[in-house]
C-alpha cells in the first residue's frame, strides 16, 4: 500500500527540504521506490537541491489540469523520482494549492513511498500540503522558537486528524545551550524519530546538487537519515557499522574527496 508522508515544521528554515530529500535518498538506499513531491508551491526548493530547477511540466501544470501527474515526474541520477513545482511567480499566481488533495489517489499510483515537502509556516499553502498526508513528520531544531512552532504543527495535525509519525530534530550541535531531546519530546508529546547533527557534508551536498545520503553516505547526517528511514521502513540498519573507515577520513582530511 502506497503511503504519503508530508514533511512540515511550523517554523521555516529548520531543514524540511533537506529532510524530504534525504529521507527519500535513504529509502532508495534501502532499495525502495520513492517520489518526492514539491508541495512548497510558493518557494519551491526540491528541484534546486536535486539539479532540476525548471522542467517543462511540473506540479503546477498538474494542478491546473494541463498535464497528467505522471508527466511531471522526473528521475534524479540517484534514482529518486521528483515532481518539482514551478519557480515562476506568474505560474504561482495561477496555481490553487487546495487542488493538491484532489490528486492524492493519482499520486499514490506513482510510487510506493511518497514524500511531500511543504512550505514554511502553517498558513493556507502548508495546510493544503498537510491535507495530502497519510502521516506527518514534523521537523524542528533544538531551539525554543522552532519547538514552539512545531507544537502548533502538532495541534493542527490533531485538528485535521492526521497522525504524526514523529519528530525529527535537525542541526543538532550538542553545544550545551540547545534544548535537550527529552525536553523537545516532552514539549511536543510526540515520539522523536531521530536527531540529525549539524554537518558540513549537508552544505557540501547542496552545493553539489545532491542528497547527503548519496554524496557523503557515511557522514554523520547521512547515517542519521538512514537510521530514520530504516525505522520508518522497519528494516535493520546499524549506523555504527556504516562509519567511515580510516582511509576515507584520511582523504577527507587531505581534501581529496
Ligand atoms: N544537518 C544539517 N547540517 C547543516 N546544515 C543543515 C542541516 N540541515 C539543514 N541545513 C541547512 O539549513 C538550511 C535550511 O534547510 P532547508 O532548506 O532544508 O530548510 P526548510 O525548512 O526546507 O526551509 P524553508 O522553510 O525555507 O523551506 C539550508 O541551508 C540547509 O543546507
Ligand atoms: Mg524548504
Amino acid at each position: 500500500m502506497s503511503k504519503v508522508i508530508v514533511i512540515t515544521s511550523g517554523k521555516g528554515g529548520v531543514g524540511k527540504t533537506t529532510t524530504a530529500i534525504n529521507l527519500a535518498a535513504a529509502m532508495k538506499y534501502f532499495g525502495r521506490d520513492v517520489l518526492i513531491i514539491d508541495g512548497n508551491l510558493s518557494t519551491p526548493n526540491v528541484g534546486l537541491h536535486l539539479n532540476s530547477p525548471e522542467v517543462p511540466i511540473n506540479l503546477n501544470h498538474v494542478l491546473r489540469g494541463k498535464a497528467e501527474p505522471f508527466e511531471a515526474v522526473y528521475e534524479h541520477e540517484s534514482g529518486i523520482k521528483i515532481m518539482p513545482s514551478s519557480l515562476s511567480v506568474k505560474e504561482l499566481k495561477r496555481t490553487r494549492p487546495e487542488r493538491m488533495k484532489n490528486f492524492k489517489k493519482d499520486f499514490k499510483k506513482l510510487s510506493e513511498n511518497i514524500i511531500v515537502d511543504s512550505s514554511a509556516g502553517l498558513g493556507y499553502e502548508a495546510v493544503c500540503a498537510i491535507e495530502l498526508a497519510d502521516e506527518l513528520i514534523i521537523v524542528t531544531n533544538p531551539e525554543m522558537p522552532a519547538v514552539t512552532d512545531a507544537l502548533k504543527a502538532v495541534k493542527i495535525a490533531e485538528e485535521m486528524k492526521k497522525p504524526v509519525r514523529g519528530i525529527i530534530v535537525t542541526r543538532v550541535r550538542k553545544d550545551g545551550v540547545e534544548l535537550e531531546p527529552e525536553v523537545v519530546k516532552e514539549m511536543l508529546e510526540a515520539p522523536i524519530l531521530g536527531m540529525v547533527p549539524e554537518d558540513m557534508a549537508v552544505k557540501k551536498s547542496v552545493r553539489s546538487k545532491g542528497a547527503v545520503v548519496q554524496l557523503h553516505p557515511k557522514s554523520n547526517a547521512a547515517r542519521a537519515y538512514k537510521e530514520i528511514a530504516a525505522k520508518i521502513l522497519n528494516v535493520p540498519y546499524d549506523s555504527n557499522k556504516d562509519r567511515e573507515g580510516f582511509f576515507e577520513r584520511f582523504s577527507d582530511w587531505l581534501g581529496l574527496r
